[in-house]
């Protein structure tokens, strides 16, 4: 089985590839990435004015599976992956019951096999039911598929124990992957906290509920030497103490979601529950700072936080309706129109961000499109405008604050293994699911 990608705009930081390039793949694998190749080929994929990437690799989405499948499953959340161009994801353990033992970890990866070809790496609890108090066993986890450990949704509070947690991260080698929210700090808080939020009338988030935990984890990071990847940064001072952590020769590296280099606080216009999400919308000036950490390579990674929720969980009052917004279909085109048309990130920065970077920080085999590769390849067009309609999400959760929003550049094609999952042709999409054997 051959597939011929011809003309596209090939991008692949491993090997600081930025030209027109053909790029064959043969049985899975990427075969050759040359100026010209001129062979049969069983597909063959026109990509004329078309960027062609490593598959993104997406570090921080929650599929609600098991427990929450009324907001989205692992089938689900594949399919808006295979939309949004990934062809990697990690989830999140904060499912019911929390993914927190091997047999949890295996059940994530029993069943994304079952359903899909994208590649779904399981983030396990960094204790117990995340209740913050026992450590779960990372050797074990580890070794069956864990890719990291987290605690996203809130933060492990207790400072002994995200000590102890990053001592033995560090011995076993899996990254620690911290949500920052001082729970003590942030009390009733639903919005950033300043004029607007006093403005509707709602209870704010300072940005130090983030700060204090961002300071604490670099410093644990240095005492314990474990490698830390700071999750959905918001604030200006996340931005700096991150740059701090790397002038220290630290294992610190961080992420900005779409949503926070877009929006501030001042979109937040109505009692709109779609622009509710934690960390939540800062200023003007916490924007820019993260856009220039991600333009300084300060910041590493572009990650969106996928958070599904139901239609009427988010209908309920702001106040009231729970944190979060859908992602994964946004995120090429947001980075796009926001960070690569304005001049604040070259193609390849995107890539390295979408791609290359995630996969050196869970240190998997991916993210390049170098010869003898796994083919996971995204080919997007960074040209075509469109309007967002959250309707046509694959994901089950709409709760976008970006539906009716014009935008640029649109996902043509996701590959996994070589396989074509995702098409977008003449107007036409097709998500096309893994063979399921007939019974
Ligand atoms: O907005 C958020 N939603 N932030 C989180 O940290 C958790 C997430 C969720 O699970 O819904
Ligand atoms: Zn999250």
């Amino acid at each position: 089985m051959t597939t011929l990608i011809k003309n596209g705009r090939v991008i692949d930081p491993a090997s600081k590839t930025d030209e027109i390039k053909d790029v064959l793949i043969e049985n899975g694998k990427i075969k050759a990435v040359e100026k010209s190749i001129e062979t049969k080929a069983d597909n063959v994929i026109d990509a004329t004015g078309c960027m062609v990437t490593p598959g993104l690799i997406d570090l921080h989405v929650h599929f609600r599976e098991p427990g929450f499948e009324h907001k989205e499953t692992i089938r689900t959340g594949a399919r808006a992956a295979a939309r949004g161009g990934f062809t990697t994801v990690c989830c999140m353990p904060n499912t019911r019951p929390v993914i927190d033992s091997v047999e949890m970890v295996k059940m994530v990866i029993e069943k994304a096999k079952e359903v899909t070809d994208i590649n779904v790496l399981p983030i396990a609890a960094i204790t117990a039911g995340q209740d913050g108090e026992y450590i779960t066993d990372f050797e074990k986890l580890y070794a069956n598929g864990a890719i990291a450990v987290s605690e996203d949704g809130k933060s492990v509070m207790n400072a002994r124990v995200a000590r102890q947690a990053m001592r033995l991260a560090a011995e076993v080698g899996i990254p620690v992957f911290a949500h920052c929210e001082d729970k003590n700090l942030v009390a009733r808080g639903v919005m950033n906290a300043g004029e607007k939020a006093k403005e509707l009338g709602l209870f704010g988030i300072m940005n130090a509920v983030e700060d204090v935990i961002v300071a604490r984890d670099i410093l644990l990071a240095k005492n314990t030497g474990a490698q830390l990847h700071l999750c959905h940064c918001s604030t200006e001072d996340s931005v700096r103490m991150v740059k701090f952590a790397k002038e220290e020769g630290l294992k610190v590296t961080a992420e900005v979601a779409p949503h926070h280099f877009t929006l501030t606080e001042d979109d937040i216009t109505t009692d709109d529950a779609n622009f509710k999400m934690n960390p939540p919308l800062r200023t003007r000036l916490d924007v820019d700072t993260l856009k220039e950490g991600l333009q300084d390579n300060i910041m590493d990674v572009i990650a969106t936080d996928h958070a599904p929720h139901h239609k009427t969980e988010k209908e309920r009052p702001f106040a009231e309706a729970p944190f979060g917004i859908t992602g994964l279909e946004t995120s090429v085109c947001l980075t796009m129109t926001e960070l690569v048309k304005t001049g604040v990130l070259t193609p390849m920065q995107m890539v390295e961000k979408m791609s290359y970077n995630p996969a050196k920080i869970i240190g998997i085999d991916k993210g390049t499109l170098l010869p003898g590769k796994v083919a996971d390849v995204t080919i997007i067009d960074p040209d075509d405008e469109y309007v967002i309609d959250s309707e046509r999400f694959a994901s089950m959760g709409k709760n976008t604050p970006f539906n009716g929003k014009k935008v640029t550049g649109r996902v043509r094609y996701t590959m996994v293994n070589g396989r074509v999952v995702y098409s977008y042709r003449d107007g036409s999409e097709c998500i096309i699911d893994k063979d399921v054997p007939k019974l």
